[in-house]
């Protein structure tokens, strides 16, 4: 051999010692050719130890590869180079990783003459990647599995996530929120844009702050949102939303309210009652006496007296007193009811029969929306009566005589309930008025016109039959009264209520 081939040989060896990776030369039946000093040192073999052997004599100690699929193969037909991942455990229980590349060396045809073979101790870099796949699953879980609402979206406003609690929220899939959603579009107009502003002022993170989301529906929700800008490198890479519903929160709310309200309400009506019942009965006294002598003194005149007609006036307007005392007396709750077991329809039929003054209904439709359901209450029929017809005379007042006059009735057999709507399609009640409309003398009428007795006669008649009376709709559409009644429970007659159910 000449000098220069010496050379030339001697660099080849060095290249092949100096890889920092255990390396092999084999022929492409597997059998080992050499072997760098790194193979030798790692794997502590001897060279003569591995020439002539079969890698798999090597690796496993075994005379036949126990790997199903050899890379050789591969290597050899489409002659370019592949990898694959080795896996497995020492003597001593710990669990490798090897990444072994082969690539192939080829003769003056072009054929494989020999592989290499180099072997890479990933085992580091595996358990690192296991960890943070472990971490990105936790992750997950916990993301998916949270009860708040999360959403994700990038620098553009593109949704990157939306957790099952969000779907739920917003009424999106996650994969069609990802398509075809943008972040603006789950907040009603502008409120996107001055979040991102509020974001940005607070340094990326925003605590708290009370917001309107829209649905896929085109539902508005209140929510909690708490917001955070994710940077990488300084670079704002996404925004995080988190949400808490608040509709439970403010229904909550808002019944504690009414509530306190209604305890307001009834605090009050209790002593004006109380006021009522006094006047009414130191009134009631003289008035008796004026009518008596009045009277009396009519019963003596006569027909032509010149005074007549003065003395037939205090006779009317000492009526007209009476009849405000008597209201009085029914909102103090001083009259004495007579009650009876009644349908609440025929109640309801019954007053109508007594208020029709064809002058005054003339433009008004009367709409009547009956449940045929068994609602058999235990009132004064006369003294609800009373309670519909100025219910109903308030009505058609509302309306200027013009409009649609709805009564519907229905029941609630879990909470033992008859209800009664009397609806118009009136003026409405300002906001401000609504707290004063049950006070004795409280009218907007113009005098002459109305007392402001109907509904203060009312309430005190209502409780006096174990009932309630309320506005539950008003606006400049009309307003809606309920009455609610005890359903009359059979009990000494169960079979009542069981035919009923057949
Ligand atoms: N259906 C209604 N629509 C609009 N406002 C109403 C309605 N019912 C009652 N109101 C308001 O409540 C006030 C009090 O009603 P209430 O029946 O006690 O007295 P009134 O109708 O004014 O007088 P009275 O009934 O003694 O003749 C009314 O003046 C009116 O302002
Ligand atoms: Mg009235």
């Amino acid at each position: 051999m000449n000098e220069h081939l010496y050379k030339e040989l001697d660099w080849r060896l060095r290249v092949f010692d100096s890889l920092s990776f255990p390396t092999l030369i084999l022929k492409p039946d597997r059998s080992i050719v050499s072997a760098n000093q790194i193979f030798l040192q790692k794997y502590a073999v001897e060279m003569d130890q591995v020439i002539g052997k079969r890698c798999h004599q090597v690796f496993y100690g075994a005379e036949t590869c126990p790997n199903k699929v050899c890379p050789f193969e591969k290597v050899i037909s489409d002659k370019s180079g592949t990898s694959a991942m080795r896996r497995f455990t020492t003597r001593t229980g710990k669990r490798l990783y090897e990444d072994r590349v082969f690539s192939p060396i080829l003769d003056d045809n072009g054929e494989v003459a020999y592989i290499m073979e180099s072997v890479r101790d990933v085992t580091r870099q595996k358990h690192l990647e296991l960890a943070l796949k472990e971490t990105e699953d936790f992750l997950e879980k916990v993301i998916l599995g949270s009860p708040i609402a999360i959403v994700a979206a990038d620098r553009y406003g593109h949704i990157l996530l939306m957790n099952p609690a969000a779907e739920e929220l917003f009424g999106y899939t996650n994969t069609f929120a990802i398509r075809h959603v943008t972040a603006h579009q789950l907040y009603p107009s502008g409120t996107a844009s001055s979040i991102m502003r509020q974001l940005k002022q607070s340094r990326g993170k925003l605590p708290s702050v009370r917001t309107t989301i829209v649905n896929a529906q085109g539902e508005e929700i209140p929510v909690d949102l708490t917001a955070s800008i994710i940077y990488e490198d300084e670079e704002e890479v996404a925004t995080v939303g988190i949400y808490t519903d608040l509709r439970e929160k403010l229904a909550v709310e808002r019944k504690l309210k009414d509530a306190q309200a209604q305890l307001a309400q009834s605090e009050k009506m209790a002593s004006l009652g109380q006021l009522a019942a006094g006047v009414a009965h130191e009134i009631n006294n003289p008035l008796t006496g004026i009518l008596f002598y009045a009277n009396l003194k009519l019963e003596k005149m006569v027909p032509e007296d010149p005074e007549r007609e003065d003395v037939e006036a205090v006779v009317e307007d000492v009526k007209r007193c009476r009849d405000i005392v008597q209201n009085l007396l029914a909102y103090s709750r001083q009259s004495s009811p007579m009650k009876d077991i009644i349908q609440l329809n025929a109640i309801v039929n019954q007053s109508l029969t007594l208020v029709r003054d064809p002058k005054m209904f003339r433009n008004v439709k009367i709409e009547r929306d009956f449940s045929d359901e068994m609602m058999l209450v235990h009132v004064d029929k006369n003294q609800i009566s009373q309670v519909i017809i100025n219910l109903v005379i308030n009505a058609v007042s509302a309306m200027a005589g013009a409009g649609t006059l709805t009564l519907r009735t229905y029941r609630d057999k879990v909470r033992g309930k008859a209800y009664l709507e009397v609806s118009d399609t009136g003026c409405g009640i300002a906001a401000e008025h609504l707290s004063k409309i049950f006070d004795p003398f409280y009218t907007t009428k113009a005098p002459g016109e109305g007392t402001g007795l109907g509904l203060s006669t009312a309430y005190g008649l209502i409780k006096e039959n174990k009932g309630n009376i309320r506005v539950s709709r008003t606006s400049a559409e009309g307003t809606t009264f309920v009455l609610e009644f005890e359903l009359y429970q059979a009990v000494q007659d169960p079979t009542a209520e069981a035919e009923e159910e057949m």
